[in-house]
């Protein structure tokens, strides 16, 4: 491929994958508007049509409950194509949307957006529009700070596998064990038609997502209630990690408005996290890791979201050389980093999404912080085979991380995006 090439077939997956003011990942496979894809998509617009950046979140936005949450998905047109739809969540919202949210990236790259326009002298034309997101972001965070930390602890607690995003990592399997699933009842999947199985969580993992999303359901998708009943209560350290870093921008944000007030009260949630986060070092492994809250028990799985404590902007040096240490032990072994799971483990598996494949939007932050925290080498390591990934095969959702083989849908916009945030050296 000539050096333009990639550049050209990312722009097109864009476009070709925007619902007029959205952006489906893929249309088959996931055919609506997803949270955290489309916080990343918009860093992949802004490279070519900044107008349209700002509206991919605008949009996404424009699904916020009262109470400040902000659904995974935005169902802005029915597709039979994907299951489970509107009618299993049963939220009663309109826009029509699910009842569980997604890591906390737009604040993230509503920054990197608002950058990018003053760099370029256009500042002034989207203040306003910044103005106006500013408060929406606000309470979303603050919806994290009560629904997601019910007990305060600093952390992300995430309520359902797909709130983390990392559907099928080994690290829900035994905080899923509890999950009754007995009453689940018949359903048909529609992911595995569109994809070979082999790359899919499997049935207990789905009867286990059904049964929580029917628990969230049975509430009323109360938060609250959800909060202090769910049967599935994990302190995700990707999550965790994701928004100690969304909170930082805020802040930044807060004060690039003048808002003094709101950049105090962000300021107090980066300081609960920056106490808390440390319940997250696991001693056994050296590294960081969800915890249940439950049980108290650490996953002691090493993935690639155990990478993002440089990306959150944490820094010490005993824990940063353990990470150091498990990133060389990994990068040792696979020709492309980072598995989504530490390919010592013996659940390793190449294919099957969380359990093994490169994920671009993840080796994204894990490069950013990488370089952010003073570690050229090891961020270029992770940016080079990203990219290379993309350059051998095109823009599949994941990544064997052994041979480089794409995994799960083609064609799929937050890669795209990330090729085209991160091919130009930014
Ligand atoms: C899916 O359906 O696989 C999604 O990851 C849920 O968000």
């Amino acid at each position: 491929m000539s050096p333009n090439e990639p550049d050209a077939a990312a722009r097109a997956i864009l476009k070709a994958n925007d619902r007029g003011g959205y952006t489906v990942p893929n249309g088959r496979v996931y055919p609506f508007q997803w949270n955290w894809d489309s916080a990343f998509v918009a860093l992949g617009f802004d490279r070519f049509d900044r107008e349209r950046a700002w509206t991919e979140i605008e949009t996404l936005l424009r699904a916020q409950w009262d109470d400040g949450f902000l659904p995974h998905i935005v169902f802005w047109k029915d597709d039979p194509g994907y299951f489970p739809g509107p009618s299993v969540w049963g939220t009663g919202k309109q826009p029509v949307t699910s009842g569980i949210t997604q890591p906390p990236v737009a604040a993230t790259s509503v920054r990197k957006l608002w950058e990018s326009a003053k760099a370029t002298g256009e500042g002034e034309r989207y203040r306003a529009r910044l103005e106006a997101l500013f408060p929406k972001l606000l309470a979303w965070h603050r919806w994290f700070a009560t629904c997601r930390d019910f007990e305060q602890r600093g952390l992300v607690v995430a309520m359902h596998p797909w709130e983390t995003g990392r559907d099928n990592s080994p690290e829900w399997d035994v905080p899923g064990e509890p999950i009754d699933v007995s009453k689940v009842g018949d359903y048909v999947r529609r992911d595995t038609s569109h994809l070979d199985s082999k790359m899919r969580p499997t049935k207990l993992e789905y009867d286990r997502y059904l049964a929580l999303v029917q628990f969230g359901r049975s509430t009323g998708w109360d938060h609250a209630r959800i909060a202090a009943e769910n049967p599935f209560r994990v302190a995700d350290v990707g999550m965790s990690m994701i928004l100690l870093r969304a909170n930082r921008d805020l802040a930044a944000l807060a004060n690039e408005l003048g808002k003094c007030d709101e950049a105090g009260e962000v300021r107090g949630w980066i300081d609960r996290a920056e106490r808390g986060i440390g319940w997250l070092w696991d001693e056994d492994v050296n590294a960081w890791c969800s915890r249940d809250t439950l049980t108290g028990r650490s996953s002691g799985f090493v993935t690639s979201a155990s990478f993002l404590s440089f990306y959150a902007g944490l820094s010490g040096p005993r824990r940063d050389a353990a990470m150091r240490a498990h990133f060389d032990r990994i990068a040792g072994m696979v020709e492309f980093v980072m598995p989504s799971l530490d390919p010592a483990d013996p659940g390793f598996q190449m294919i099957r999404y969380w359990r093994g494949p490169v994920w671009a939007v993840v080796n994204y932050m894990i490069g950013t912080g990488l370089a952010e925290m003073g570690d050229p080498d090891r961020a270029n390591r992770v940016r080079e085979d990203t990219l290379e990934l993309m350059r051998r095969n095109g823009f599949y959702e994941a990544y064997s991380p052994i041979d480089g083989t794409g995994s799960g849908g083609d064609d799929f916009s937050w890669t795209a995006a990330i090729w085209l945030a991160w091919a130009d050296g930014d």
